[in-house]
């Protein structure tokens, strides 16, 4: 899978997508993943990618015209499944979003800022737009950062353990039962006895509730989803 971000701040997601299982993604060749400097494909000598909106709105509006340039250039390369933009008014991201996105070949992130993007951009050269939940960032990038790392983590080969993946929260609109490591006494903080008992069905009965019932108490909301 190929994931080509285009952002005005590269400083900040360059670290990023090159640290821990992104950066082991990559190393195994399961994902690329290319950071692209918005102010590279401006035509303005002052490098700008912004100006001010008609109308008299507060506010700086990013321009079409280094947005059209950067994702023309990608798209002579290659076919792109989708050009996401990350933005507050769009979608929710949640997990089913981020397992279809997992299946993709290629994908463009456009990180928003400012008060937002010339809207023609979204009309003629966006496909999906997302938000990762009700506030407001000073940028779309942390957005980004979320959306890449929930969906290149997918990626068969990933993480080490494949069924971590398929076990995570959300995964089945549940949350997950809680886990513990050793000691099974710490301070006199007991693990639950049932995890020690070595008894793999009786486990498996006390994880599917405590799931439920987490699920019930914390996020009674993914039980009336499907
Ligand atoms: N940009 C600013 N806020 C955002 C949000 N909540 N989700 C996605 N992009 C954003």
């Amino acid at each position: 899978m190929r994931i080509d971000i285009i952002t005005v701040l590269p400083e900040m997601l360059s670290g990023f997508v090159n640290t821990s299982i992104l950066a082991r993604a990559q190393k195994k060749g399961l994902a690329e993943i290319y950071i692209h400097d918005l102010r590279d494909y401006t035509k303005d000598k002052h490098r700008r990618v912004d100006d001010y909106p008609y109308g008299g709105f507060a506010g700086m509006v990013m321009q079409c015209q280094p947005i059209d340039d950067c994702i023309s250039a990608l798209k002579k390369e290659r076919d792109y499944d989708e050009v996401i933009f990350t933005t507050p008014d769009g979608e929710t991201f949640d997990q089913p979003m981020a397992n279809k996105f997992s299946l993709h070949q290629n994908l463009i992130v456009l990180c928003g800022h400012y008060k937002g993007i010339d809207h023609r951009i979204r009309e003629h050269l966006i496909t999906k737009e997302i938000s990762i939940g009700d506030y407001v960032l000073t940028g779309g990038e942390i957005a980004a950062a979320a959306i890449v790392d929930s969906v290149v983590r997918l990626i068969p080969g990933s993480i080490s353990d494949e069924q971590s993946a398929l076990s995570d929260s959300f995964q089945d609109s549940l949350l997950s039962a809680p886990v513990y490591t050793r000691p099974s006494n710490y301070k006199g903080w007991e693990v639950p006895e049932i995890l020690l008992s070595g008894n793999d069905a009786k486990i498996k009965e006390w994880e599917m509730q405590q799931s439920y019932e987490r699920t019930l108490k914390l996020r009674p909301d993914l039980l009336h989803k499907d």
